[in-house]
């Protein structure tokens, strides 16, 4: 490791305490302290967290001088914003701040939220790629969830970091989330070198739908995890779902309520169709047949075929015969 990168690091740790030191002990940090705990984080997820806030100040600048570090290290470091004239300025005001940290453990970025929502700003602002940090091939909490990922044979990936605590509250502790992006290739590497389980609770709106099946077509092709979803109802997001059902709640639907991407796909494609109508029944249909001609397992298929011909009230040999078309035309 150069030096340059252990003095960044050390230079995220730096900050990350500052941070956590201004939200916790300081009239600065009062908001959001109400904030994080208004939204069902108490003091001790705070603190294993390091979660932390920046206020709407110029502090890490002469922090950092007073340690003696240089400006070009400051201005490499991601931490602030360059000026016209040269000048720095704080990348993060007025955010609760979600350390990033590596699989060692060690912070290697921020993601910022607004405290209040505001259309001229993102809601999540997150450090700039630099020389530690690379968001393609960082997991949100991949760190604490590892040891867990292995005992547990199983990992559970959410969209959001919020999310990740509150599962985590819930004691679903093997969780993990991309940075605000879609899933890359190297971030399921992380995954695949110590689970062959994949759970994916993304949101329960429509782009949580949609990110679903997106990460389902690029993982399907790309590990031998075996994949399942996690739904959670009412089109809200899992931390919703705890703030609403419950610890008991999430608990439970995290350990048993586990659909096969098939599962998946059968209630997906019912999105925006409405099955009595006979148009949309063909274009569903068409749409679950093919992707069950992709399923090797014949008992699988059959178990599949046979809902589906209950449901519709259509022969298993025709549901049968339209399957095989699509078998030929991918092969
Ligand atoms: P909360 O509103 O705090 O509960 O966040 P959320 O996780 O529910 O946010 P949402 O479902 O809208 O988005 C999921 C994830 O996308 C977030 O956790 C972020 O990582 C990312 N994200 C959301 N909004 C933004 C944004 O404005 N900018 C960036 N860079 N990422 C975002
Ligand atoms: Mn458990
Ligand atoms: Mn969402
Ligand atoms: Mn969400
Ligand atoms: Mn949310």
């Amino acid at each position: 490791e150069s030096s340059e990168t252990t003095r960044m690091k050390t230079m995220y740790n730096d900050a990350a305490h500052l941070f956590n030191h201004i939200l916790v002990n300081t009239a600065m940090g009062e908001k959001a302290l109400t904030y994080l705990h208004e939204r069902g984080l108490d003091d001790a997820m705070i603190q294993e967290f390091n979660l932390g806030f920046a206020p709407a100040k110029e502090l890490l600048e002469a922090f950092f001088k007073e340690k003696g570090l240089e400006h070009q290290l400051l201005r490499k470091s991601g931490l602030f914003v360059e000026l016209q004239d040269g000048s720095l300025k704080e990348r993060f005001q007025n955010r609760v701040l979600f350390p990033i940290r590596d699989p060692r453990g060690e912070t290697i970025a921020f993601s910022g939220r607004l405290l209040i929502k505001d259309d001229k700003q993102p809601k999540y602002l997150n450090s700039p790629e630099t020389l530690i940090f690379n968001k393609r091939k960082v997991l949100f909490n991949f760190d604490k969830a590892k040891s867990k990922i292995r005992q547990q044979k199983s990992a559970i990936l959410f969209e959001g970091f919020m999310d990740v605590l509150a599962a985590y509250r819930a004691g679903v502790e093997n969780g993990v989330a991309s940075m605000g992006t879609s899933l890359t290739n190297e971030q399921v590497y992380l995954l695949e070198r110590i689970t062959d389980h994949l759970d994916i609770c993304y949101d329960g709106d429509d782009p949580g739908q949609h990110a679903t099946a997106r990460a389902i077509n690029l993982l399907e092709p790309l590990t031998k995890m075996e994949l399942g979803v996690l739904h959670i109802p009412e089109k809200m997001d899992p931390d919703e779902y705890v703030k609403k059902y419950g610890s008991e709640k999430f608990h439970e639907l995290a350990h048993s309520s586990r659909e096969t991407t098939i599962a998946f796909y059968m209630r997906y494609y019912e999105q925006d169709r409405n099955l009595a109508n006979e148009a949309d029944q063909l274009a569903y249909l068409a749409d679950v047949l093919q992707r069950l001609a992709k399923i090797k397992s014949p008992v699988e298929r059959d178990i599949y075929l046979n809902q589906l011909g209950k449901r519709f009230g259509i022969e298993k040999s025709n549901l049968e015969a339209q399957l095989q078309t699509y078998a030929t035309k991918d092969s």
